[in-house]
């Protein structure tokens, strides 16, 4: 039986060893000026949205959201009625309980900033699933977003910038930009048509981008959610226009008289439907899911509550929805993770930032 021959391989020499360590060392720090945006300073990356957003928010909120920054707790559970599993095989949509945690908000990145200061309340939500998948949802009240794309959510964002001098966004900048941004047009005829309304309770909350469901039989379909609530909507009255803290207090109150619902409401796209595309709205006949009802029983501060270390990322998702190609949701995943990352580093590095902020989102 004969050998199997081996190359003669010779080492490599030192310098060469050298170099090649070095040229490794070079793409990987280039990987990483890349990722940062430091090599491409107009790129639109993940910090250069969160430095904007502590821009625009003025003197810096540490611990606080980058954007929402205003908000509260809530705990509750999802009773699934089981309706759900035509569309999706997420074991949420199973007959049965799923306990959630949640958290309402405004806005914005200043934790003191007055509730009327956008005419847009959100609630996020984290489903814990019995089989340990997560399912985790923002959702504002509005059906849709102002624009289509990240790079117009951060012209946006530089356009309201506030004035040194009146400390308001200039109006003729804002104007300039949503002539420029006709998309914008559905959403501020929306927010014309449907004043704020007078409680976080008696508002509905909307998916906006779409999402792909498959069912047990592996077919997809393009749906988005919405949260409607039992407590009939009224608009905000002119007594809470001149008040700054009017939610939290109202929705403690409402708590105290009992649990607040809302129902799941799934809607599935039609073939031809933009599912891409968070500026437009589906028709009004498409096929409508009740999956079930939203129950909230408690509510605290952010500063203590369970939501506070959450990061509501949206393409975090149980088997049975993926994320649609929307843009927006890609470009939030990334600026969420980073305002999650540097909120906690800062509660880490200053563990008593909530005991003397504490009232920074509800005095
Ligand atoms: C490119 C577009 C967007 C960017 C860059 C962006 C950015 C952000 C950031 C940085 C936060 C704070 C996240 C944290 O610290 O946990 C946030 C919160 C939030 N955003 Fe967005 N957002 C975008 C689009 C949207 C859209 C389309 C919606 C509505 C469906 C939305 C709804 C929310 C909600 C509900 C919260 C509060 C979540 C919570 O209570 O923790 N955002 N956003």
């Amino acid at each position: 039986m004969t050998k199997p021959s081996v190359p003669n391989s010779e080492p490599l020499c030192v310098p060469c060893r050298l170099a090649a360590i070095a040229a490794v060392v070079a793409v990987l720090a280039g990987g990483f000026a890349y990722t940062a945006g430091w090599l491409t300073p107009a790129r639109l990356t993940a910090p250069r949205f969160i430095n904007t957003f502590e821009a625009v928010a003025g003197q810096p909120h540490p611990g606080y959201r980058r954007n929402h920054a205003k908000g509260l707790c809530v705990a509750g559970y999802f009773d699934s009625n089981g309706h759900g599993t035509a569309l999706s095989r997420a074991a949420v949509f199973a007959a049965g309980r799923t306990p959630v945690t949640g958290r309402f908000a405004v806005p914005g990145g200043n934790p003191s900033a007055p509730d009327t200061g956008s005419p847009v309340r959100s609630m996020a939500l984290l489903f814990e699933l019995q089989n340990g998948e997560q399912w985790r949802t923002g959702m504002n009240s509005t059906p849709v977003f102002a624009v289509h794309t990240p790079e117009q959510f951060y012209q946006q964002l530089v356009a309201a910038k506030p004035d040194a001098a009146t400390g308001k966004p200039n109006p003729a900048t804002l104007k300039a930009f949503y002539d420029a941004n006709p998309e914008t047009r559905p959403f501020q005829a929306w927010v014309k048509a449907h004043p704020p309304s007078s409680s976080l309770a008696n508002a509905a909350y909307y998916s906006i981008n779409a999402f792909w469901f498959t069912d047990s039989a592996g077919d997809k379909r393009a749906v988005r959610w919405a949260m409607v609530p039992e407590t009939p909507y009224e608009p905000i009255t002119d007594a809470q226009k001149t008040e700054k803290n009017f939610l939290a207090a109202d929705l403690d109150q409402r708590l105290q008289n009992g649990p607040l619902r809302w129902h799941l409401i799934l809607t599935a796209a039609q073939p031809g439907d933009p599912i891409d595309d968070a500026t437009m709205q589906w028709p009004d006949d498409r096929q409508h899911i009740d999956a079930g009802t939203l129950v909230i029983d408690r509510s605290t501060s952010q500063e203590n509550g369970t939501c506070r270390d959450v990061n509501f990322d949206p393409t975090i998702l149980p088997t049975g929805i993926r994320p649609s190609n929307d843009p927006l949701l890609a470009a939030r995943s990334a600026a969420y993770a980073l305002s999650y990352k540097r909120r906690t580093l800062e509660e880490t590095l200053h563990p008593a930032i909530h005991q003397t902020q504490k009232n920074g989102g509800q005095s």
